[in-house]
């Protein structure tokens, strides 16, 4: 196994006049080498935090987390992954060049010596040509790109991706279908956050629906093919995640 989240907790200290939030409760996942793995859930619904966690980010109240049989702060874990965060925060005066090389830096490379990996990475994302442009001149969806060409320039095992499509284009928004297409047939484990389920459906060996912190289910494309929504107006996964978490209370803020 690649990743493993077992009975994992977190819960959000209260602010002055404000409740606790609980954002994940007993969470269990197990995600294998060389899958593609989805999470999806209504705003709110723990993925963030998931992906938080797994990176060690935020630690977890209760459970136990793996990341190819080493916990998230092992150094050794830190090369393996690479991370798109929800909000990417790039150096307005860097260029996505400059990024990248602080990036390889990070993970023990000489950016010299990697210059392919940075062209390799900058093409993936369509960058080459605004590769040596302050970030402060691009526009959203070209610092989405390069957030996510700082993720994989190091060619890491494991691509944790937290909403890849936001933002983006639907030229852009292909182009990261296929960048997740292409890194999976070479081999890589992605496991990424979205909520665009046409993407996730088309592209996800596994799909793990979040609600309240809460796994309520894991499904595969074949499992998808054995549902219909009876209005036909939905796709199989559109009309499985509104009916689970339909049934599951009233939504988070
Ligand atoms: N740093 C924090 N302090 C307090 N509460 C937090 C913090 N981060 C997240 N939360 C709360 O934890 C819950 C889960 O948040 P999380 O960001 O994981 O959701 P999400 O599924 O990623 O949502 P979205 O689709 O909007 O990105 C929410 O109720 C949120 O308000
Ligand atoms: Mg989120």
């Amino acid at each position: 196994m690649d990743i493993v989240l077992t009975h994992v907790s977190k819960t959000f200290k209260a602010s002055i006049g404000q409740r606790p939030v609980r954002a994940l409760s007993g969470l269990c996942l197990e995600i294998r080498r060389g899958e593609v793995f989805g999470i999806i859930g209504r705003n709110g619904a723990g993925k963030s935090t998931t992906l938080k966690i797994l990176m060690g980010f935020l630690r977890p109240d209760q459970g136990e987390v793996l990341l190819a049989d080493r916990p998230p702060t092992d150094p050794a874990a830190r090369n393996i992954v690479g991370f798109l965060p929800e909000n990417p925060c790039l150096y307005d005066n860097l260029t996505a060049r400059e990024h990248l090389e602080f990036a390889l830096r990070v993970a023990g490379m000489s950016p010299r010596r990697e210059r392919d990996r940075i062209d390799r990475a900058l093409a993936r994302v369509s960058l080459l040509e605004a590769a040596d442009r302050p970030v402060r001149k691009y526009s959203k969806g070209m610092v989405q790109r390069a957030a996510l060409a700082y993720a994989l320039v190091h060619e890491p095992d494991i691509l944790v991706l937290d909403e890849p499509m936001s933002g983006l284009d639907p030229l852009g928004r292909h182009l990261v279908v296929e960048l997740i297409q292409e890194y999976h047939a070479e081999g890589h484990t992605i496991l990424f956050s979205s909520h665009i389920l046409t993407d996730v459906e088309r592209m996800c060996d596994r799909i793990a629906i979040l609600d309240q912190g809460q796994l309520k289910t894991t499904v595969t494309p074949d499992d998808l093919t054995g549902i219909a929504d009876p209005a036909g107006r939905l796709s199989p996964l559109e009309h499985l995640f509104l009916s689970t978490i339909q049934t599951e209370g009233t939504p988070q803020p």
